[in-house]
């Protein structure tokens, strides 16, 4: 089964847009069932309508929230929140969230606080830039071992975890990667993984790409690329190219 998961960001603006937009996903979705697990993590805002109204054969999600459940926290939401709006799955640790100031720390918290909802976090790793040098590989490894560490092992089936390299993510990117950068990374996220428990535990685990996929690379960085499913962001909010990625990823 190939996970695809849509990350709406800060769109639509309206609910009735938002409600529509899922519908024909949802519409399009049940042709793919039997091969691909979709889910739209859209603005919080929007969950409960998403919620109330896109049942069965694709999931709703929310793409952050705070690890706090019983502080004052201006501006926040937390896990009982998002799940009480019927949120099965949430975003962690977006480049664009720890841009803002979204911390390890906090990353780990918010984790935790889903996993105890039984809500599953996606969660976002990837460097900001590559260096000759690699170091770029000692970023992501820290990232995924702080994560790695805070989880009880019996939970990390739960989670999935998603490469994004921020070079590569949204309008601004500086190019596209290629498939073989996605394999490489895969592997390593995942020997990373082995390391700190077992090789069963780390294969377990679910790893996205993410970052300008769209309905001409989808199948390459699944195919080539190796990696279990797609977090899409732009091509998320246009269907014709959604419903291209779904067309294309469930002929491989
Ligand atoms: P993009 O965004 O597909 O628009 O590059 C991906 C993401 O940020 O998750």
């Amino acid at each position: 089964m190939i996970l695809l998961v849509g990350n709406w960001k800060m769109a639509p603006n309206k609910s009735s847009e938002a409600l529509n937009l899922a519908k024909k996903i949802l519409l399009v979705s049940k042709t793919y069932k039997k091969s691909i697990q979709t889910v739209i993590c859209a603005p919080s805002i929007h969950i409960p309508l998403l919620a109330k109204n896109i049942k069965n054969t694709i999931f709703i999600g929310a793409q952050s929230v705070s690890g706090y459940e019983d502080i004052a926290q201006t501006g926040l939401l937390n896990a009982n929140m998002i799940k009480d709006y019927g949120a099965m799955y949430c975003i962690v640790g977006h480049s664009e969230v720890r841009a803002r100031g979204e911390s390890d720390e906090s990353i780990v918290l918010a984790v935790n606080s889903l996993l105890n909802k039984k809500v599953t976090p996606i969660i976002c790793v990837g460097e900001k830039d590559r260096d000759a040098h690699g170091w770029y590989l000692s970023t992501v490894k820290d990232q995924v071992e702080k994560i790695i560490n805070s989880i009880p092992k019996a939970s990390l089936k739960k989670i999935v975890l998603a490469y994004e390299p921020v070079w590569a993510i949204g309008k601004e990117a500086k190019r596209e990667a290629t498939p073989v950068e996605c394999r490489e990374m895969i592997i390593f996220i995942r020997k990373t993984i082995a390391d700190l428990v077992d090789a069963k535990s780390a294969q377990a685990i679910p790893i996205l790409y993410g970052g300008s996929v769209n309905d001409q690379n989808a199948v390459n960085f699944i195919k080539e690329g190796e990696s279990q499913g797609l977090l899409v962001g732009r091509a998320s909010l246009d269907i014709k190219k959604f419903s291209a990625i779904m067309k294309n990823i469930v002929s491989i």
